[in-house]
C-alpha cells in the first residue's frame, strides 16, 4: 500500500475543487488496513473516506488521512429461479455495474444509470433516483472497522437507511470502510419497469420494456436537466428535499397556490428544494467562482477554480434566502469535509 504525502484531491472530486490532504492512501485488501493503523505518522489523524467524490465538498485542506477502497470486481455469487445476486467491490463506477446489469438484462439497477459515485458510497448516501434507492436493491454491506481492523457485515435492515442516509454517513461516519456491496437483482421474466416517476413514465410509453430501455431513458432525462461534472464542477443535488407539517404547508399553498409537493404522510409533506431556491431569485446566479446552475436550481457548479469556501459562500446565502422567505431551513446533503 502506498501512503502519498501532501496531495491533491482535485480528481477525487466531482466538484473540481484542488484541495490537498496530508495523506492519501487506496486500500486494496485487508491488510492494508492493518498497515493503515500500524503506521506512526497516522495514528492521531482524523480519517476520510471517500469514494468518487461525488457527494462532497472540500472546504479546505485537509490535515488527515483520505482513504479510498480499490476493490474492483463484479461476481455473481448465487442465482435462483427469478432472482441473481451479486457481490461488487466497493471501487466499481457505479454506472459502469448499472451498464453491467443491463446488458445483461437484470432488473433493478435501471433508474439509477449515470449517477456518479462508486458502488461502495452508494449504500452510505443510500443514492437515489426516478423512484429507486439504492437500499431497494442492496442486501448486505461488508465493512473493514478503520478503528480496530475487524470486519463486519451489515444486513440491509442494519444498515438503517433513509432518505440520502444511513448507518455508514451517521454512527459510523469514516469509521466504516465499505469494501463489497451485494445486490439482489431481478431476471428478466421475473421483473418489471419501475415507472413510478411520473416523467419517466410518461417518457416510456409501451407496454414490452427492457432494463436498457428505461435505462437509455433515464439517460437522456439526467442529460437534459443536470449539468455535466466533466464540463461544469458540481455534485449533484446540492440541498436534501425538505419536510414541513401539513399547518406550514397550508399557510405556504395559500401564498403560493403552485407549490410543487410529495404528500408523505397525512401530516407530513415534502416540497422540492429546487423550487424553494428558483422563488428566491438565485437560480442562475453567480458568487464568485460559483453559480446556481441555470438547468436545475438544485445543483451549485464551480465556474471554473472555485475554492471550496466559495461554494459553501453561496450554499449559505441560498440557505438564508430560503429560510427567510419561505421559513424552511435547507439541509445540504453534500457532505462538507474541513481540516
Ligand atoms: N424544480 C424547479 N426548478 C428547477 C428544477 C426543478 O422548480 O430548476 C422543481 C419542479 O417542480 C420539479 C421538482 O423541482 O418538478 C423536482 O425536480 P426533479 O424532478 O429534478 O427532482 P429533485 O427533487 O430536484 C431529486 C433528487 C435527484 C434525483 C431526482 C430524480 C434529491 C435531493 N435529489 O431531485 O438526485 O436525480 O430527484 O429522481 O432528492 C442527487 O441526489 O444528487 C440527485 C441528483
Amino acid at each position: 500500500m502506498k501512503i502519498l504525502q501532501n496531495y491533491s484531491l482535485l480528481p477525487h472530486n466531482t466538484f473540481h475543487i484542488d484541495a490537498n490532504t496530508r495523506f492519501y492512501v487506496e486500500i486494496q485488501s485487508h491488510s492494508d488496513i492493518l498497515a493503515l493503523k500500524a503506521d506512526p505518522r497516522l495514528t492521531s489523524l482524523q480519517y476520510h473516506i471517500i469514494g468518487d467524490g461525488s457527494n462532497l465538498l472540500f472546504t479546505e485542506d485537509i490535515d488527515g488521512v483520505v482513504i479510498r477502497c480499490n476493490y474492483n470486481e463484479i461476481n455473481i455469487v448465487n442465482e435462483d429461479d427469478d432472482n441473481v445476486y451479486l457481490s461488487v467491490g466497493a471501487g466499481v463506477e457505479w454506472h459502469d455495474l448499472v451498464t453491467y446489469s443491463v446488458e445483461n438484462n437484470f432488473w433493478g439497477l435501471e433508474n439509477l444509470a449515470l449517477i456518479p459515485s462508486t458502488v461502495g458510497a452508494a449504500p452510505v448516501q443510500n443514492i437515489g433516483a426516478y423512484g429507486t434507492e439504492a437500499k431497494d436493491i442492496i442486501t448486505d454491506v461488508h465493512t473493514f472497522n478503520l478503528f480496530d481492523g475487524q470486519s463486519h457485515v451489515f444486513s440491509n435492515t442494519d444498515c438503517m437507511f433513509g432518505y440520502r442516509t444511513s448507518i455508514f454517513k451517521e454512527q459510523y461516519l469514516n469509521q466504516m470502510l465499505v469494501h463489497k456491496v451485494g445486490f439482489k437483482l431481478k431476471k428478466f421474466d421475473a421483473g418489471t419497469a419501475n415507472l413510478s416517476y411520473k416523467h419517466l413514465k410518461d417518457a416510456l410509453d409501451k407496454n414490452k420494456l427492457t432494463p436498457l430501455e428505461v435505462y437509455n431513458t433515464v439517460i437522456k432525462i439526467r442529460q437534459s436537466k443536470l449539468p455535466d461534472p466533466n464540463k461544469y464542477g458540481n455534485a449533484g443535488s446540492f440541498f436534501k428535499n425538505p419536510v414541513i407539517d401539513i399547518k406550514h404547508f397550508n399557510s405556504l399553498s395559500e401564498q403560493y397556490t403552485d407549490i410543487p409537493h410529495y404528500k408523505i404522510s397525512n401530516q407530513h409533506y415534502k416540497i422540492p428544494a429546487a423550487w424553494l431556491i428558483e422563488q428566491t431569485g438565485w437560480k442562475g446566479k453567480q458568487v464568485g467562482r460559483a453559480a446556481i446552475s441555470e438547468n436545475h436550481a438544485l445543483v451549485i457548479i464551480n465556474l471554473g477554480n472555485a475554492t471550496g469556501a466559495e461554494v459553501k459562500n453561496l450554499a449559505t446565502q441560498v440557505q438564508n434566502d430560503v429560510e427567510q422567505k419561505f421559513g424552511i431551513h435547507l439541509e445540504p446533503e453534500v457532505q462538507m469535509i474541513c481540516a
